[in-house]
Formats: structure tokens, C-alpha cells, sequence
């Protein structure tokens, strides 16, 4: 059967694309398309209406076509032909409008939306422009800075917000078929909208158009796209429309063949291939409704937010009843800061809070279909509370271990079933970072596994799967990074040096920065931790150590790598660069200068070599899995791809 159908509603033509799973305009749907607009302009129905079966309007182009040569009928021909039918085209739009999908609607002469659909153009995400007529059309149709709001920044907009800024006609009230089969028989009655393309350009004042742009690119951290999005713009609003057309396809082209855009296309395919396992295919997973999370720290009230948001019920348990209740405090203030950002209503807060309840007895626990434990990182204080949660806990329910290092394969045999025992990884802050690094130890059973998956799932989290060592993928090839960059601080680096190149490779902050922000204290614990199994033969830098003996951890004590004055801005600490250069001579390393360039040389290198150990070791399954990881939990710049992408680039 074809992917687009037509059929007659009366005297409406209800044009039908169905092209799984979210109707890309592939080139049997642009064949398709071309096919139903010659039989629409033989067969003159009063109007057409564009409508897409499944989940999703049109979501964009087919992505997996731009590694192969164009096919024909080419989009932006297909969208001309459409725009210049002699019959009103309504789209009607549920899902995501996205990209291609966008621009398809633009070349109708209306749009309705559902209430609940999203409508923008994301080109910029795959390091791309729009590239068939979108940055031509949308700046004719609505405000030209909301316009290049969408195409710059890649982030779609709510049916309201497109109603409101012009990009909808209409909200369908009820069934979207009948109201745009509603609004196509009024646009039959009523003299056709001027196409966009011919429309002449509005004008913008030249200072106000560069300040508002200069504002919508500030985030790019060295990813051309967005500025190249924004001058595309601009040429749309110096010609007229057939010749911007031609300029924005040809930066289009001119993109898609850049290293940036496969790197973006890259990250885009592989944050869906992860967190698949050939384990759990026809596995279900265990039921799911309510959690335990053990610890209500950072990390546990993170979770907990995350669950109750989720829709899950969540009971916390915590060593006393002044503990749990500053627990229950911190996940109650996630939960009102997102009531108050207007990202949750008064009922999901309400509903949220319901599910909730914070305890210091394991017996809360009897009902819990999972457990997260997120106590201090101690092997014998985890030991403990895993043998407190057997007994507490019904034996089909999964315990899972949020440790950042330790070994999951030693936490599961302390139990009677380690099959029911799993990692369970979550970052900083826990109900706003997407990654969820799933480790997978030794005994553990597939249902678990998949049950962890489908956790994963609802919580709406991006989930890798790691094998058992110290630091999984994240903090161990974190770790490898950090070692690297305080031998460059021996050999010669400053901190600031160090933390400016690797702002200027496009990281949003410098290693050292970074150590600073999160608390200097717990490297130290941890290194305190390891000293006794550190080989003696091992290369080991104190700088660090001696700061925190001062007393001085970081941002919150006003003093680190940097000092930070009332603003909070770092700046260069000269005792510690003194304590730097004296380390040096200790040592007998004569200091030489790097460039960002060698800094980041190194630092990349150590990243893509503890990568490949952790390929080779099995702990990741391939370098999507790396790369993946790499971009959602330290910032690697997406548009680079990842560590191990860039290897092989
Ligand atoms: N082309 C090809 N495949 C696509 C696709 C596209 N544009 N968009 C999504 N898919 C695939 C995904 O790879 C995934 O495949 P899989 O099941 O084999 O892993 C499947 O569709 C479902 O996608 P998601 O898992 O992402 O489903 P979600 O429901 O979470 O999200 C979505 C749906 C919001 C549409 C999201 O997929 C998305 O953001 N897609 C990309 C949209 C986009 O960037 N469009 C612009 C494309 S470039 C363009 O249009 C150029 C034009 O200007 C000429
Ligand atoms: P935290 O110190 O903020 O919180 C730990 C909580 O556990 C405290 O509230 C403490 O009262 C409670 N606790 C200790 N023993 C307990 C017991 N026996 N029963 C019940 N509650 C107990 O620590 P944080 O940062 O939340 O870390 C928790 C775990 O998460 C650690 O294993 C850590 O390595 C891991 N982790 C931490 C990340 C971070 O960025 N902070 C990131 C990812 C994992």
C-alpha cells in the first residue's frame, strides 16, 4: 500500500501520509505527495486536507537518506508545487511538526493544529539549516525574530504558542479530521492567503535583527549551525523569496557535507541505538509502580523527584527521623521549584506529593517494587543496607545501588539472590540529567535487567548499559582525564589554562572549574580511600590533597584551584599556582608551556584511550555507548560527536 492515500469527504480531498514510525518525508512520501497533488489538481475538490496517520505529523526529513544520493522528487520542488496548487492545502497537525514537516506546512496555504501538538524546526540539532524553504516562509508569515527564534535555537513551540504567533490558524476543538475538514470548507469559500514565497520580505531594523541574534547564538560554544541559521535569515529578509530560497539550499547542502553535521547525526542515532540488549527482547519486565529509594542526599532526593514526577510512588527511608525528614525537605523543594517554573501544575505537584513519604524503618518498604540505594559511598555501610532491604523487601523486588565506583558484583553476592541485584547510576542532579548509566553485574537476572530498562523508560531517562569496574564508563574515563590533566599541571599547565582550552574545544567548563563547583572534599575522600591500594610505581599528583589540607574545598569555602570573590567569578589563585610550580621542582619536571591545542591533544587522547580499554574489557558494548555517555554526562561538545567518534571521523 502507498505511505499517502487520498481520499473524498464530501467534496474535501483528505490526503493521508502514513509512513511509520514518525511519517519522515522519505522519498516514497514525497513521491507520494506529488502523486496526490496531480490528482488533486485534476479532480478540483473544494480544498485539501494534509493529514498523518500514527503517532506524529510529518517529523522532519528522512535523516537516514542524507548519507545517500538525492532522490527525486526533491522536497523544496515538492513544496513549491504544493504551495502553488489552485486549491486551498490545510495541514492538520498532531505530534511533532519538525523540520521538513514544518516547512511542508508552511507550503499550505492553512494550518490547524491539535492541542497538544509541537510545530518548529530543529534542523540545527543535526548541524543543519532548514533546507526547504523554512527560513524563507516563516519570517513571511509571523514576527521574523520569532522566526529565527525557531530556527536558531531548534526548539519547537507549543499548538498555543503557534496559534498566538500566527503559525496556526486555528486549534482543533475535538476530532483534528473533522475541524480541518471544517476549516477547508471555509477556505474554499474565501479568497486564497498570497503564497509566502511571493510575499515580499518584511523589514527589521538592522541593530534591533543583530542584537536579537547575537542573544539566540550565545549558546552555540562552537557550533556553527545556529549561526548559520540565523544568517539564512537574514538573506531571506535581503531578497525576495525565490532567490533566498536558492541561497538557503545551498548553505543546506553545504552543511549536510560538514563534519559537524555527521557528528550531530551521529550522536542523534546512537543515543537510540544504547540501552538495547539482546537479553531482554521478550523479556517483561517486573511490575512497577512504586520505588524505595534509600538516602535522601543529593542523590536520592534527585531520584525520588525524578520517580514522583514520573508518576511512581515513591517511600524514602532514611538512618533517623530527622534524617528523613530533611530528606522528604529536599525532594519537597525539587518538587515546588518545578510548581514554581511553571513545569508542573498545582495537580501533578499535589498528586506527586500524595505518592511520597519519608521514613527511617525499612518495614515502609514491604510494598516497594524497586529499590534505589543511595547512602554514603562505603562498601560496608551499602553491605548493611542491602542486608537490611532482604529483609525488609518482598523477594521479587529489584535492589539497585546508585555507587558512582564500587563494585556491584561484590554488593550483589552479600545478598541471598544476586540476581535480583543491579546499578543503577544517576547524575548530578538526578531529576534533570537525562543519562542513566545501567550496570549490569555478573548474576544478574534478564527480567531485572529489563525491569531496569523500562525504569529508565518511564523516568524518561537515556539509558547505557555498563559492565562491572571501577567508575563504569562515566567517572572512569573521567577519572583517566583528570589524572591527565594534573600531570599537565607538573609538566607546566596552569588551572586556568587548562579549564580555557577546554572551554575553547566547546566543554561548557574547565576540569578545575569544575572540581571547584562540585566540592573539592569529595575527590579527596575518595583518593584517601584508594591510598592504600595505589601501586606505589603509580605517577600520583598531591596538588590537590595539599589544597584541601589547607582547609580550602572549593566554591563553598570561597577558596579551590580559584579564589571566588562575592560574585562568585573564579579567579586566578596565586598560592596554588605557587604550590603548582614548587610540585614541579619538587619533582625535578622542568615546566614548559602548552598550547590550548596540546592540552587538549592530551586530554582528548587519554579520553579515547581509556575508551578503548573499556571497549576491549567488554564494560562498553560499542563506542555509541562511549560516545553517548561522554556528551550526557560531562558536556562533550555533541557537535564533535564524542570522544570515539572523533577517533574515527
Ligand atoms: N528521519 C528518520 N528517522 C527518524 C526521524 C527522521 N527525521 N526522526 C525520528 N526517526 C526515527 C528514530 O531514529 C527512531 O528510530 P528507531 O525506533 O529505529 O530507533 C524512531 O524514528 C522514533 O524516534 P524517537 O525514538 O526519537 O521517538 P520520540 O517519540 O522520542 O521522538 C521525534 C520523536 C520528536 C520526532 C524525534 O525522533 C526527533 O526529534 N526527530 C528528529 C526531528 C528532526 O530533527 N527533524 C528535522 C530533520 S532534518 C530536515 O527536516 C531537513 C529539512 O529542512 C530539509
Ligand atoms: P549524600 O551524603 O548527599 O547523601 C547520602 C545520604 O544517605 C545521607 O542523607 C545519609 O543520611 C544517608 N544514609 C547514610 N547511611 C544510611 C543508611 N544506612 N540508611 C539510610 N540512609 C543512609 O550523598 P550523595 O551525593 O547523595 O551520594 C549518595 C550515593 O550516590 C553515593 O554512593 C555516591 O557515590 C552516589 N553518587 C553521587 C553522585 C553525586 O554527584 N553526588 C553522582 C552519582 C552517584
Amino acid at each position: 500500500m502507498s505511505v499517502v492515500t487520498t481520499k473524498m469527504q464530501g467534496d474535501i480531498a483528505v490526503v493521508t501520509i502514513d509512513n511509520p514510525p514518525v511519517n519522515a518525508a522519505s522519498q516514497a512520501v514525497r513521491q507520494g505527495l506529488l502523486d496526490a497533488l496531480r490528482a488533486t489538481e485534476a479532480r478540483q475538490p473544494a480544498a485539501v486536507v494534509l493529514i498523518c496517520a500514527g503517532r506524529s505529523f510529518v517529523a522532519g526529513a528522512d535523516i537516514r537518506e542524507f548519507d545517500k544520493p538525492f532522490l527525486e522528487p526533491m522536497l523544496p520542488e515538492l513544496l513549491n508545487a504544493i504551495e502553488a496548487a489552485t486549491r486551498p492545502w490545510v495541514a492538520a497537525i498532531h505530534g511533532t511538526a519538525l523540520g521538513g514537516g514544518c516547512e511542508l506546512a508552511l507550503a499550505c496555504s492553512h494550518r490547524i493544529g491539535a492541542p497538544t501538538a509541537k510545530i518548529g524546526l530543529p534542523e540545527v540539532n543535526l548541524g543543519l539549516i532548514p533546507g526547504a524553504g523554512g527560513t524563507v516562509r516563516l519570517p513571511r508569515l509571523i514576527d521574523p525574530i520569532e522566526a529565527a527564534r525557531l530556527a536558531v535555537t531548534g526548539k519547537p513551540v507549543s499548538a498555543a504558542k503557534a496559534l498566538e504567533l500566527g503559525l496556526f490558524d486555528r486549534l482543533a476543538e475535538g476530532d483534528l479530521l473533522a475541524a480541518a475538514i471544517a476549516l477547508a470548507k471555509d477556505a474554499a469559500t474565501q479568497p486564497r492567503p498570497e503564497p509566502l514565497l511571493t510575499r515580499a520580505a518584511p523589514k527589521v531594523d538592522r541593530a534591533t535583527w543583530d542584537a536579537a541574534m547575537a542573544k539566540l547564538t550565545a549558546k552555540a560554544r562552537g557550533q556553527d549551525s545556529p549561526h548559520e541559521a540565523a544568517a539564512a535569515l537574514r538573506d531571506a529578509l535581503d531578497h525576495d523569496g525565490v532567490t533566498a530560497l536558492g541561497l538557503e539550499r545551498a548553505r543546506f547542502m553545504r552543511l549536510k557535507a560538514s563534519p559537524q553535521s555527521a557528528a550531530l547525526r551521529y550522536i542523534f542515532f546512537a543515543e537510540r541505538a544504547v540501552g538495547k540488549s539482546p537479553r531482554t527482547k521478550d523479556v517483561p519486565p517486573r511490575p512497577l509502580a512504586r520505588i524505595g529509594v534509600i538516602g535522601g542526599g543529593t542523590m536520592g532526593a534527585g531520584i525520588a523527584a525524578s520517580a514522583l514526577l514520573a508518576g511512581l510512588g515513591v517511600q524514602m527511608v532514611e538512618r533517623d527521623t530527622d534524617a528523613a525528614s530533611a530528606g522528604a525537605a529536599r525532594v519537597e523543594g525539587i518538587l515546588g521549584g518545578a510548581l514554581n517554573r511553571g513545569l508542573i501544575s498545582e495537580a501533578k505537584h499535589a498528586a506527586a506529593l500524595a505518592r511520597f513519604d519519608a521514613a527511617s524503618d525499612y518495614a515502609t518498604l514491604a510494598d516497594a517494587d524497586l529499590v534505589i540505594e543511595a547512602v554514603f559511598e562505603d562498601m560496608a555501610v551499602k553491605k548493611q543496607v542491602f542486608a537490611a532491604l532482604e529483609q525488609a523487601c518482598k523477594p521479587e523486588a529489584v535492589l539497585a545501588t546508585n555507587t558512582s565506583y564500587l563494585d556491584v558484583n561484590e554488593i550483589a553476592a552479600s545478598v541471598t539472590d544476586p540476581s535480583r541485584v543491579i546499578g543503577l547510576h544517576f547524575f548530578s542532579p538526578a531529576h534533570i540529567m537525562k543519562l542513566l548509566e545501567i550496570v549490569v553485574p555478573e548474576a544478574v537476572a534478564d527480567d531485572v535487567l529489563a525491569t531496569a530498562l523500562h525504569l529508565a523508560k518511564t523516568l524518561r531517562k537515556l539509558p547505557v548499559l555498563a559492565g562491572v569496574c571501577d567508575g563504569f564508563i562515566a567517572n572512569r574515563i573521567m577519572s583517566s582525564y583528570r589524572r591527565e590533566a594534573d600531570y599537565l599541571l607538573e609538566d607546566g599547565a596552569l588551572p586556568h589554562e587548562v579549564d580555557a582550552a577546554m572551554r575553547a574545544f566547546g566543554l561548557p567548563m574547565g576540569l578545575f572549574e569544575m572540581q571547584d563547583l562540585a566540592g573539592l572534599d569529595i575527590g579527596w575522600a575518595a583518593r584517601k580511600r584508594r591510598a592504600a591500594t595505589r601501586p606505589a610505581s603509580e605517577r600520583y599528583v598531591d596538588i590537590a590533597d595539599h589544597i584541601c589540607e589547607a582547609g580550602h574545598f572549593g566554591r563553598k569555602t570561597g577558596r579551590g584551584w580559584y579564589l571566588y570573590g562575592p560574585e562568585g567569578t573564579p579567579e586566578r589563585n596565586p598560592d596554588v599556582e605557587a604550590l603548582i610550580v614548587a610540585e614541579s621542582a619538587r619533582k625535578g619536571i622542568t615546566r614548559q608551556s602548552f598550547t590550548a591545542e596540546q592540552i587538549m591533544t592530551r586530554i582528548l587522547g587519554c579520553m579515547q584511550s581509556e575508551g578503548a580499554a573499556i571497549l576491549s574489557e567488554g564494560i562498553a558494548a560499542s563506542r555509541e555507548d562511549i560516545d553517548v555517555t561522554m556528551v550526557n554526562a560531562f558536556g562533550f561538545p555533541r557537535w564533535r560527536g564524542g570522544p570515539m567518534f572523533m577517533q574515527t571521523a
